[in-house]
């Protein structure tokens, strides 16, 4: 063969043509090189750009903080609480607090299932079960040695309270007898 493009060399008989490159092919090579300069000082020389991790951050902390005004625009009655004991990220919030061992766990151990404090997790309640009443349980603290959580601020309290509601009427194995004071709550 005496094609012009067939490169000089052979091996065992195949022979390699050298044609030139389509120009469109060219041109996303080429493209993609500028773009690239672009790209490395948007997102790694100058750091304008969020790398996914801190885009990820800024998107929860923009959640967080919608969801703080929301609290704060809107009263705190049973209503308002139940649909926040709904909110998942919320309740794993409530969780958190509750099974810090320094927080709630210490006195109702990590399950609720009660030690020092009551069992959480059954239906009988000495203070009430509804939303507001263990809101204000938890806010005000009661006497015989349920601390007040005032001083922590009302999400923190709105999040504990979604958890204890996400976990009544749970009974966890091993839970502690209802105190001799407690009634029957739904
Ligand atoms: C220092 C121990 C202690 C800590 C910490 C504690 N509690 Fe309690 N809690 C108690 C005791 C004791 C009672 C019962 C109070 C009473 O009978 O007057 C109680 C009662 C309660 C009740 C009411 C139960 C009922 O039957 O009405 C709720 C709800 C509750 N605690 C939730 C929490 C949450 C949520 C936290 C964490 C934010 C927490 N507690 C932290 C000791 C504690």
């Amino acid at each position: 063969m005496s094609n012009p493009n067939v490169r000089a060399h052979s091996f065992d008989g195949i022979e390699e043509f050298d044609n030139r490159l389509p120009n469109w092919w060219l041109w996303t090579f080429y493209t993609a090189c500028i773009f690239s300069v672009g790209y490395w000082i948007y997102y790694h020389t100058i750091g304008t750009g969020d790398q996914p991790y801190e885009a990820f951050l800024h998107e929860q902390q923009a959640a967080a903080a919608r969801l703080e005004a929301q609290l704060a625009a809107n009263p705190i009655n049973d209503e308002s609480l139940l649909k926040l004991a709904k909110e998942t990220a919320f309740v794993a919030e409530g969780e958190k607090i509750f099974k810090d061992m320094t927080k709630c766990a210490l006195c109702h151990k990590p399950d609720g299932g009660g030690l020092i404090g009551p069992n959480l997790t059954d239906d009988m309640w000495i203070y009430g079960s509804r939303p507001m009443d263990i809101y204000e349980t938890i806010l005000k603290g009661r006497p015989r040695g349920m601390l007040a959580h005032e001083a922590q601020g009302v999400g923190f309290v709105q999040r504990a309270t979604a958890y204890v509601l996400s976990i009544k009427n749970t009974n966890v194995a091993g839970g502690k007898a209802p105190e001799p004071d407690a009634k029957k709550a739904p």
